[in-house]
């Protein structure tokens, strides 16, 4: 039987892997479609949701593939991209570039890395300097605070109504796991489950970066995970500019208070948010850059994985390279796993 993707017209392909580039280009590819996967959660099967089976597949494949360079067969179900529901490119509104505040102070670029990583270390990954936007970096305008501590931040966040999501939001979900962590997930924001029980990742989402977390040989109250936004946008749109704005100084003061050694970035928000950049996250994900003289390192969004389970082998990779900065070792597969 001919494959879905055996029966697209030629140009049909080709105008999929220009729309494709094109939400790339803009960074609203991952956003796209890790969206889509809220409008079809309940038909993704379980056994998505395991990690560790795409653990072996990455082991045995080394080669690099990028995301961009899918074939049409890897991309998305055909169906969904000849949905007339697929957004037009004019619709980049939903993705806000993120630039830098006239309110920062020159200030070198946060892009630039701050300690080059020795080359004698073990943890001597290299780090990429992305292209930086023109104007001066929010971020490093903005002093650590002395003496800060979570228990401050969540006191300063109070029963926030800095932005609209305060208006539609259950609960703030602040953050979840260990304050001294020297690994901290920063996600988008929280959704419906994160809503109702006050902690990120909990969801189906949720589920899955805890076996991400666990396949790494840690426990989930090992690290610390947390949001750029910390009330749910409504159906599960994406943080707002506004919304960001008024969010990410809570976040950048528990990133400056925890202090890790690295930062993992799930999916474009996050990465796009602390990096102060609108490119796509592919053109990025899996290398090593800087945040604030901390090593940060931007892979895909489990919500992203749990439609697209063929990526995970990518996100393994990355997280093996954080691994082994961290001097972790993988956790060992039980006899049934
Ligand atoms: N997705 C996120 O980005 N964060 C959560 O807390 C849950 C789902």
């Amino acid at each position: 039987m001919r494959s879905m993707s055996d029966r697209l017209s030629d140009s049909l392909k080709k105008k999929i892997s220009e729309r494709l580039t094109f939400y790339d280009d803009v960074g609203i590819r991952l956003f796209y479609t890790s969206r889509s996967f809220y409008s079809i959660r309940s038909s993704v099967p379980p056994e998505e949701l395991s990690f560790s089976a795409s653990i072996t597949s990455a082991a045995a494949d080394s080669s690099p593939s990028r995301e961009s360079n899918l074939s049409i067969s890897a991309l998305p179900q055909p169906n969904s991209l000849e949905d007339s529901s697929l957004p037009k490119p004019s619709r980049t509104s939903a993705a806000p570039p993120i630039k830098p505040t006239s309110a920062a102070t020159t200030r070198p670029p946060l892009h630039a890395p701050q300690k080059p990583p020795s080359a004698s270390s073990a943890t001597a990954a290299k780090s990429l300097a992305l292209p930086t936007p023109s104007g001066p970096s929010l971020f490093e305008a903005v002093n650590k605070i002395e003496g800060d501590t979570l228990l401050k931040i969540r006191g300063d966040l109070g029963e926030c109504k800095r932005c609209k999501l305060h208006k539609t939001r259950n609960t703030i979900v602040f953050a979840d796991g260990n304050p001294k962590a020297e690994l901290v997930f920063v996600g988008e924001g929280p959704g419906h489950d994160e809503d109702v029980q006050g902690l990120p990742f909990v969801g189906r989402a949720g589920k899955l970066l805890t076996q991400m977390i666990e396949a790494m040989g840690l426990q989930r109250q090992d690290v610390y995970i947390c949001n750029v936004v910390k009330c749910r946008p409504p159906e599960n749109r994406l943080p707002e500019k506004d919304e960001i704005t008024e969010c990410s100084p809570f976040l950048l003061r528990q990133l400056d208070t925890i202090n890790p050694k690295v930062i993992v970035c799930l999916g474009a928000c996050a990465a796009q948010t602390l990096l102060e950049t609108n490119r796509g996250i592919s053109q990025f994900r899996g290398q090593w850059l800087d945040f604030r003289g901390k090593k940060l390192m931007a892979t895909y969004h489990p919500a992203y994985l749990l439609r697209n389970p063929s990526a995970k082998s990518e996100v393994w990779k990355d997280l093996q390279k954080v691994m082994a900065v961290l001097g972790l070792q993988p956790k060992k597969k039980s006899a049934e796993a």
